[in-house]
């Protein structure tokens, strides 16, 4: 039995079904880059300890770049994991007299927690330059659309009128969060397991801060025991992809409805559309479609590490290989998604002329009437709002003064105008336009006020 794993403490081999069930080799291309730095951290660390001669250090050395170099397909896919394999594959190259010192004072538990760490750490910071991107998209669109009007909605239905400045953004706003949320999680992600071997650590003398410094970690992680059973940093990551992609099919969504015939108001770029075949005339939205689909997949995968996680006991358990192809998935599908996201938006048509043609269906200034009225009749909100819902029961979305004021006969005996509601304060409160303009404290769609909503989110960018 040439395998350097199970050749002492076993005598069978496993059948090819057993090692199909227990290998992670599928999941670990995504450690293989991070194995190998791992691998030469350790090495010259050891050597600089003395715990291993320099020259056994610059064998190791060069059959890992050799090995590097090679790529992961030369290693044997019927060991375990990678960190076997690769070793396996460097005593074929350099011997087992220098080859086999390499694993000194080191498990695969402290190992593979390194290097998912260390794979994870370069996703996040990937991502965080697609939310950038995705951040720049939403901009630029808001201040393109600072005075196009539009319908706002609250349970579907018109509400109050907005612009489309101010929608883009509502969704850059909450992305902002999870542009937080992963610079939070990237904190805790970028500590160094790295020494803690199988859990108790090691009585070799490690540098342990040498190693997490080579390896551009923040800090040796403490306790050996957490160092090697620690999952918390997957959950938090699938967590704040999780909001990610929650925000994206949130998107996703309105993109969808929007683009049917009865919204109308944006058509996607043929390039992020597929077509019927049997329907010629189709243009479907489906990459909108699959990204509120793919939300599912992300949310699953963080709901699979809290499942596998919860009942584990100190230290290492294998159950925690089962962990890594969920955040695997979930991070690739999350970025996926924001830059498909950015292409999405930064190629769609905004059907302006249908936005403002709708901003006033369904009587969306209603609002805004009943304030003038409180404003310039100086009756208690919540009569306007009776006198206002009694007109909205017609069909009428413009009612002249006249109607106002037979209505408000009815239900306080007064006429408003007698009581200083003017024509004209009437018809500038049905102007969508300028419903939008009055709606000027912090967070509204006023353009000025978004104006310096843009402005100081541009400059919170630049400062990432
Ligand atoms: N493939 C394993 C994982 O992903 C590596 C660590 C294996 N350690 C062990 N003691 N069996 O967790």
């Amino acid at each position: 039995m040439s395998d350097i794993l199970r050749r002492g403490r076993l005598s069978k081999s496993p059948d090819e079904e057993m090692r199909n069930y227990t290998s992670s080799m599928a999941a670990d291309k995504w450690i293989f880059e991070a194995d190998v730095y791992v691998d030469l951290a350790h090495t010259l660390m050891l050597a600089k300890q003395g715990i291993i001669l320099k020259s056994d250090c610059q064998k190791i050395l060069a059959g890992l770049l050799q090995i590097r170099e090679e790529g992961m397909e030369k290693l044997d896919f019927s060991y375990e994991d990678i960190h076997i394999s690769l070793e396996s594959r460097l005593i074929d190259l350099i011997g087992a007299e220098a080859g086999g010192r390499m694993h000194s004072g080191r498990s695969r538990n402290d190992e593979v927690a390194t290097c998912i760490r260390f794979a994870l750490r370069g996703e996040l910071l990937s991502l965080l330059d697609d939310l950038t991107a995705l951040q720049h998209v939403l901009v630029a669109l808001a201040r393109q659309h600072l005075t196009t009007v539009m319908p706002g909605f609250t349970h579907l239905q018109h509400a109050q009128p907005t612009t489309f400045a101010h929608h883009m953004m509502a969704h850059a706003d909450a992305l902002e969060r999870d542009i937080e949320r992963v610079i939070s999680a990237y904190a805790r992600v970028n500590l160094c397991p790295l020494g803690a071997a199988a859990f108790a650590s090691t009585g070799f003398n490690l540098d342990r801060e040498m190693t997490a410094k080579s390896l551009g970690f923040s800090k040796p992680m403490t306790n050996s025991m957490d160092a090697v059973s620690s999952r918390d940093f997957l959950i938090e990551c699938a967590a704040a992809f999780s909001n990610i992609m929650i925000n994206l099919s949130r998107m996703a969504e309105e993109l969808i409805i929007w683009s049917g015939q009865e919204f109308n108001f944006v058509e996607l770029d043929d390039t992020y559309a597929s077509t019927s075949s049997i329907m010629p005339q189709k243009k479907n939205p489906d990459t909108a479609e699959l990204m509120r689909g793919k939300s599912g997949t992300v949310i699953g995968a963080l709901s699979a590490l809290l499942v596998t996680t919860k009942g584990l006991p100190l230290s290492y358990n294998r159950d925690l290989q089962e962990a890594t192809p969920n955040i695997i998935r979930s991070s690739s599908v999350t970025a996926a998604s924001v830059r498909m996201m950015a292409g999405m938006l930064s190629t769609l048509t905004v059907h302006t002329d249908v936005m403002e043609k709708q901003a006033p269906a369904g009587f969306t200034s209603a609002t805004e009437l009943a304030d003038t009225m409180v404003r310039e009749a100086k009756i208690p909100f919540r009569t306007a709002h009776q006198i206002v819902g009694t007109l909205s029961r017609g069909t009428s979305i413009e009612p002249t003064l006249e109607e106002i004021d037979a209505v408000s006969m009815d239900v306080i005996g007064e006429k408003l105008s007698a009581r200083g509601l003017t024509q004209k304060a009437v018809k500038d409160a049905l102007d969508p336009m300028e419903n939008v303009k009055r709606r000027a404290v912090l967070g509204g769609p006023a353009p000025e006020q978004m104006k310096k909503s843009i402005s100081e989110k541009e400059k919170r960018i630049q400062a990432l």
